[in-house]
C-alpha cells in the first residue's frame, strides 16, 4: 500500500524522541510524510527534525509537550490545527517494574495519565479530525503485555490492555468512515523503555523491524503482534486457564524486576 497516498500528508508521532516513536519518524519521512514530533525532550526532537528535514527534504515540526499534563491533548490539537493530519501515531508510553503496593502513587498516577487518559483523549481528538476529512489512520501502541495479567508490572499490563481494547473497538466503530485504527503490540523491544521502567536490562527486538511490521500492517488489520515467537505465545495462551497464564507470566517478569529475583 502507498501509505503516503492513503494517509498523508502530515503525520503526528508522540514519543518521537526515542525508541519506537523515533523509528516511526525515521521510516515515515522517506515516504514523503511531513512530521510533527512530540515528546518532552525538546533538544532531541529538534535534532531529529533537522536531520530528517535535511536528509529527506520534508517538513518537520518539533513540539515539546508533557502528554501526562492536564490539557496536553488540547494543546497538541491546537498546535496542529493548521495541518492536514492523515496519520496519528499514539505511541508515547511508559511502565514501571516493581510491587504495585510499594510503588509511589504519584508515579502510578502519571502512568495512568500517559498510557490511558492521554491516549484516549488524543484518540478522540484525532479520530474526529480523521473522520471529518474522510480518510486517515491511527496507530495505538499497546504491547504483548495487553493480553494477560503482568505481575511485577501490574499497572503497565492493565494500561496496555486498555490501549488494545480502545484500538480494536475504535477500528470497528469507524468502519465505513475511511479511517483505520490499529493496535501495535510489540514484545520486548530494544529501546530506552527498560531503563525508564527500572527493569533489569534484557534483549529485545530491533525497533526498526517492529515499526516496519507496523507500517506494513497499517490499514489492513486492527492489531498486529510483530515477531513469530510473540505471536505464538499470545495466541497459545488462549488454550490455557487464565490463572495458569498469569502463573507463567509472573515467572518470566520476575526475572526483569530487580526486586523480584
Ligand atoms: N520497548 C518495549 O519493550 C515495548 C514493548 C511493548 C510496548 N512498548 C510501548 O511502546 C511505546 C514506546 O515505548 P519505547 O519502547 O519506544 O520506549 P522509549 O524508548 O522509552 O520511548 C518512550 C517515548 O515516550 C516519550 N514520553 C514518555 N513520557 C512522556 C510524556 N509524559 N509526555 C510525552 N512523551 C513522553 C519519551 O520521550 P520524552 O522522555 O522525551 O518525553 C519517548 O520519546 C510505549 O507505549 C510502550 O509502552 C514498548
Amino acid at each position: 500500500m502507498d501509505l503516503f497516498a492513503a494517509f498523508g500528508p502530515w503525520a503526528v508521532v508522540t514519543g518521537a524522541s526515542a525508541g519506537l516513536g523515533e523509528q516511526f519518524a525515521r521510516q515515515l519521512a522517506p515516504l514523503g510524510f511531513k512530521l510533527v514530533l512530540v515528546a518532552r525532550r525538546a533538544e532531541r526532537l529538534e535534532t531529529l527534525a533537522q536531520e530528517l528535514a535535511k536528509t529527506h527534504g520534508t517538513e518537520c515540526r518539533p513540539l515539546p509537550l508533557d502528554l501526562s499534563a492536564e490539557g496536553a491533548d488540547a494543546r497538541l490539537d491546537e498546535a496542529t490545527a493548521d495541518l492536514d493530519v492523515g496519520l496519528f501515531v499514539n505511541n508515547a508510553g511508559l511502565g514501571y517494574y516493581g510491587s504495585f503496593v510499594e510503588q509511589d502513587r504519584e508515579r502510578l498516577a502519571g502512568l495512568v495519565r500517559l498510557n490511558c487518559a492521554a491516549v484516549a483523549l488524543l484518540a478522540h481528538r484525532f479520530a474526529r479530525r480523521l473522520v471529518a476529512r474522510g480518510r486517515g489512520a491511527m496507530v495505538i501502541v499497546a504491547s504483548t503485555a495487553a493480553y494477560q495479567a503482568t505481575p511485577h508490572m501490574v499497572l503497565y499490563g492493565a494500561t496496555k490492555g486498555f490501549d488494545l481494547l480502545l484500538a480494536e473497538g475504535l477500528d470497528w466503530e469507524l468502519r465505513g468512515t475511511g479511517v483505520r485504527v490499529m493496535a501495535l503490540c510489540p514484545g520486548a523491544t530494544a529501546t530506552e523503555f527498560q531503563g525508564a521502567a527500572d527493569g533489569v536490562p534484557h534483549p529485545g527486538a530491533d525497533p526498526s523491524v517492529v515499526v516496519r511490521t507496523a507500517l506494513r500492517s497499517l490499514g489492513r488489520r486492527p492489531a498486529v503482534i510483530p515477531g513469530l515467537s510473540n505471536k505464538l505465545v499470545v495466541h497459545s495462551q488462549r488454550l490455557f486457564p487464565r490463572r495458569l497464564v498469569t502463573f507463567f507470566g509472573e515467572r518470566v517478569l520476575r526475572r526483569f524486576d530487580p526486586a523480584g529475583r
